[in-house]
């Protein structure tokens, strides 16, 4: 499914992009429960959870979630944080996900299915399309898959780079802006970044894929401190 580097790059993290990415995670929750009111008795499905930042965000409100991703020590983070909910080891290959979920999720239904911040590790635009296709199966009537963070002809580093600097600012997390910067400019991301360009999904692949899926596409501002990603809620019906 995603490129060999990103997969490699991404089953081998452990601590390193904390700070930032919980920052991140946070303000993006605090987004979607503001737009859309979330409750204790939500099911959501984190696809590609991580460490479990969303998980704890929500804790906090008394909402319990269901996670999956490739990386284990982050499964094994989130089982740590969360005893009570369920998370599961995926793979890169939407054929044993498939078998995976089958197994995990019997045939459970979510209200909201997050993808954050993962589709510009996968290695095209149709890797995407069979994520969206799987989950798809586990979405309620009325429920949506929020596709967030996502990288398109628009986005721009530097752009991006000076929104979480300012947000780091007015939270008093220079250091952590610190560190995140000096992260991607040392560190294997680099590297594998120079070999492997994160995926970019234009406005219109989103919208094409949603048709061809029969989903509604709604492509939503303000989800991501980046202020150059784009957001998009996908349904059977048009969204809530
Ligand atoms: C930037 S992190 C985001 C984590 C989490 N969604 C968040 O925003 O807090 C990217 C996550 O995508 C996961 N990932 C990368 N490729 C994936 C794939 N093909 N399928 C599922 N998850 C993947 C990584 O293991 C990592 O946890």
């Amino acid at each position: 499914m995603s490129s060999p580097g990103w997969d490699n790059f991404w089953k081998g993290q452990r601590k390193s992009f904390y700070a930032v990415m919980k920052m991140a995670t946070g303000y993006f929750v605090s987004k979607v429960e503001k737009l859309y009111h979330l409750k204790p008795t939500d099911e959501i499905f984190d696809y590609g959870c991580g460490p479990g930042f969303v998980a704890d965000s929500l804790a906090r409100k008394k909402i319990r979630i269901t996670g999956a991703d490739i990386n284990e020590f982050f499964i094994d983070e989130c089982r740590k944080n969360h005893p009570g909910s369920l998370f599961t080891v995926i793979t890169t290959d939407i054929t044993t996900n498939q078998k995976i979920l089958g197994e995990q999720l019997k045939g459970k239904q979510f209200d909201y299915i997050i993808l954050l911040s993962v589709a510009q590790y996968l290695r095209a635009i149709s890797d995407l399309e069979e994520i969206i296709k799987l989950l798809g199966a586990y979405m309620k009537p009325q429920g949506m898959i929020i596709v967030s963070d996502v990288l398109d002809e628009n986005t721009s580093s530097i752009k991006d780079a000076f929104s979480l600097f300012t947000h780091c600012i007015r939270k008093g997390r220079i250091g952590a802006f610190a560190g995140f910067i000096s992260y991607l400019m040392f560190s294997d991301y680099r590297t594998v970044s120079k070999q492997t360009k994160l995926l970019q999904v234009p406005e219109q692949a989103m919208r094409e894929l949603a048709a061809r899926n029969k989903l509604s596409c709604e492509k939503v501002h303000g989800l991501t401190i980046q202020k150059s990603r784009s957001n998009y809620i996908l349904s059977f019906t048009p969204a809530k």
